[in-house]
């Protein structure tokens, strides 16, 4: 079974609320984690008796299912294991299914298939962040990677090594809206006769830097070594790519009264939603809900966290 889950889902009351439960409903959890939200999916459909549905999980990281099936038992909801990757919930027609890929692949794995929910809660979760061999996080010792696919060719210390004085300064202000970021890029630049290997070799970087312009605040540090990790990560695994493909294929796959849930973190996502809306004026409807202040306190990460729901406008 799955080691100690650290994650501990955001907004799932809201999630539960948006979320239509109806027979035979086909729901998407795009970003199964540690299967927090796909349990609330399930536990609106017993608590409403309703018996015969179809949930899809997406992950890349193979350690999802696992955990959900450990969360399943700790919420003593019995199953019956039908293949390595798929489940039956005992006593009902409620079968869940874990597809190994990048959600930007389900039209390819599932092309006939209509959603009635599909939902994406952005972002890695805690587990992979405390993991070292994500190489995600500032606060410990780990190999610059950042890659959440280990099929992607180029990881944290690659784009650090390869990419040019713009296109480093680019990244910092794309994706990190990261100030000084031509003076964060040179400094990088200037000391590539060493290739970085880990985080604590970058993070210098960066001290040096923010002690430069800002001088010696740990506060201030620690805010831009996040944002310079932020962007470095949406870099590595094209997560703005990613979450306009997912918004694309939700479009085409809804089902007339389906809905698609995207929980973001940084005004970065929000701006792709935003976008990705303008392309579709007239045709969907846009509602944001935020944390209740309970959560705010009992979950840090819930702070900066939105739910986003998309539904067809009524014609
Ligand atoms: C914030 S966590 C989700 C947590 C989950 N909702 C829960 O309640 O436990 C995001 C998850 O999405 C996965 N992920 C990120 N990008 C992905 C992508 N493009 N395709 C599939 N999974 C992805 C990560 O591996 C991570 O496990």
């Amino acid at each position: 079974m799955a080691k100690i889950n650290k994650h501990i889902p955001v907004m799932t009351t809201n999630v539960k609320g948006a979320f239509l439960a109806k027979p035979n409903g086909v729901f998407v959890d795009c970003t199964l984690g540690s299967g927090g939200h796909s349990i609330a999916i399930l536990e609106k459909l017993l608590s409403q008796k309703i018996s015969s549905a179809q949930i899809y999980c997406t992950d890349l990281d193979l350690r999802a299912w696992e955990y959900f099936q450990t969360l399943l038992e700790t919420k003593q909801i019995k199953f019956t294991v039908i293949s390595p990757q798929e489940l039956k919930i005992a006593g009902t027609e409620i079968y869940c299914k874990f597809l190994h890929s990048n959600f930007n692949s389900l039209e390819r794995i599932l092309p006939t298939v209509k959603f009635d929910f599909l939902l994406a809660d952005l972002g890695p979760s805690q587990n992979s962040l405390e993991d070292p061999s994500y190489g995600l996080s500032y606060n410990k010792t780990m190999p610059l990677d950042m890659r959440l696919d280990k099929n992607l060719q180029v990881n944290a210390a690659d784009l650090l090594q390869g990419l040019g004085f713009k296109q480093l300064k680019q990244l910092f202000r794309d994706y990190g809206n990261i100030k000084h970021e031509g003076d964060l890029a040179e400094r990088i630049v200037e000391q590539r006769i060493k290739r970085l290997e880990t985080t604590s070799e970058f993070n210098a970087i960066v001290q040096a830097h923010v002690a430069d312009k800002y001088g010696d605040s740990q506060v201030t540090y620690r805010k831009i070594l996040a944002k310079v990790y932020q962007a470095l990560r949406i870099a590595v695994n094209l997560e703005y790519d990613n979450l306009h493909g997912l918004l694309d294929l939700a479009a085409g796959k809804l089902t007339a009264d389906g809905k698609v849930a995207i929980i973001t973190f940084h005004s970065g996502e929000e701006q792709i939603l935003d976008i990705w809306l303008k392309q579709h004026r007239g045709k969907f409807q846009h509602q944001v809900s935020k944390p209740q202040p309970a959560e705010l306190s009992a979950n840090p990460r819930a702070r900066s966290a939105k739910l986003h729901i998309l539904f067809h406008a009524s014609k």
